[in-house]
């Protein structure tokens, strides 16, 4: 199981305590190790339903890395998907990845904010990271600047 490095990774285990700090007061959908396991586990389901053949461990590492920008992105302003690529790589770097699969996982993660129905990691990522969340039950559910058709009325995973 090589996704169990992130989870061991100093670096990553920092960003994701910083980033539990800085949205410790958001009312909004957080994205702390909840929010990454839902996003993994809804795309290994999609994977499976779709019969794609991805790795599980590239999809639980692209999963658990894709918001890992955040934190910059409140602090600099800097567009965390763009700024995740970034920091997904150099995590990467010091695990047994190949630089192919690195490639594939930092593309899905720069590209996780744009609409993605594709058949691929960025498809199932795109569309996990948007199933994950409860609207329905959310309390800032009508201040949300989601649209109310990206919004879910109801759990399907
Ligand atoms: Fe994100
Ligand atoms: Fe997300």
């Amino acid at each position: 199981m090589r996704y169990y490095y992130i989870l061991k990774n100093e670096k990553f285990l920092s960003l994701l305590a910083q980033l539990k700090e800085l949205e410790a007061g958001r009312e909004y959908c957080k994205h702390g190790i909840e929010h990454l396991m839902d996003v993994a586990r809804i795309a290994y389901i999609l994977s499976l339903e779709k019969g794609l053949d991805i790795d599980k461990d590239i999809i639980y590492t692209t999963a658990l890395l894709h918001d890992v920008g955040r934190g910059e992105q409140y602090i600099s302003g800097r567009d965390h998907h763009n700024a995740g690529a970034i920091i997904a790589g150099e995590i990467l770097r010091e695990m047994p990845y190949s630089s192919e699969e690195t490639e594939m996982i930092t593309s899905a993660i720069a590209a996780h904010g744009h609409k993605s129905d594709g058949d691929n990691l960025k498809g199932i990522l795109y569309a996990a990271d948007k199933l994950s969340r409860a609207c329905f039950l959310c309390p800032a559910n009508e201040k949300c600047n989601w649209d109310q058709d990206k919004k879910n009325h109801i759990l399907r995973y």
